[in-house]
């Protein structure tokens, strides 16, 4: 899907800053992933990235379950979507909202970057220069082991993602998933609200 259209679709169901926002972090940092694991369609993850928390304005209880219903919906408009973009919006509510699990590597990562992203937002929020631009991994690894900093963002998903991903690529760390993420949003960041303009 190009994602020029996944920006005009989200656009019709999310209109809260924050969670375009979000929406645009995860695509963002989605958008690296591909990169660096060679993927030949990036945009299709970085579509995935967007569109992922289409139902969560609309739908706060029925999430994931309704994505499915306003994709499938969507798909006279927008022939694009497919049962594979489906099934990876709906994987990361896995265990959380819906019984679908990550398979894909992508999804793998989906499921994990959606807390991972937040953790790092708002260890960059609490820097003096709000920016990710000087954040350091080992910043953020503190963070994570402080349950009270930012409770909202779930530790065990993260943990449990990261184990998923380790289970795929050969050689990769907590260390270096997090950096990654890291870097990722610093491809974007005054875009993504943390970085120095
Ligand atoms: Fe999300």
């Amino acid at each position: 899907m190009k994602i020029k259209d996944a920006h005009e679709l989200l656009s019709k169901y999310v209109t809260s800053n924050t969670l375009q926002r979000h929406c645009l972090t995860v695509s963002v940092v989605l958008k690296y992933w591909a990169n660096l694991l060679g993927e030949p369609d990036c945009e299709f993850w970085e579509s995935v990235g967007l569109l992922h928390d289409i139902d969560y304005e609309q739908f706060p209880n029925e999430h994931c379950k309704k994505a499915k219903e306003i994709l499938e919906a969507e798909k006279t408009n927008y022939p694009d979507i497919s049962n594979e973009l489906i099934h990876a919006v709906q994987s990361h509510g896995w265990k959380i909202c819906c019984d679908v699990a990550p398979v894909h590597i992508m999804e793998k990562i989906l499921y994990t970057v959606d807390e991972l992203t937040g953790l790092i937002f708002a260890c960059a929020m609490a820097r003096p220069s709000r920016s990710v631009m000087d954040l350091e991994v080992k910043s953020v690894m503190k963070k994570f082991k402080t349950p009270a900093f930012a409770a909202g963002c779930n530790r065990e998903i993260i943990t449990n993602g990261m184990e998923l991903i380790k289970a795929e690529i050969p050689n990769i760390d907590n260390n270096e998933i997090i950096q990654r993420c890291i870097l990722a949003m610093r491809t974007n960041a005054p875009l993504l609200g943390v970085g120095v303009v």
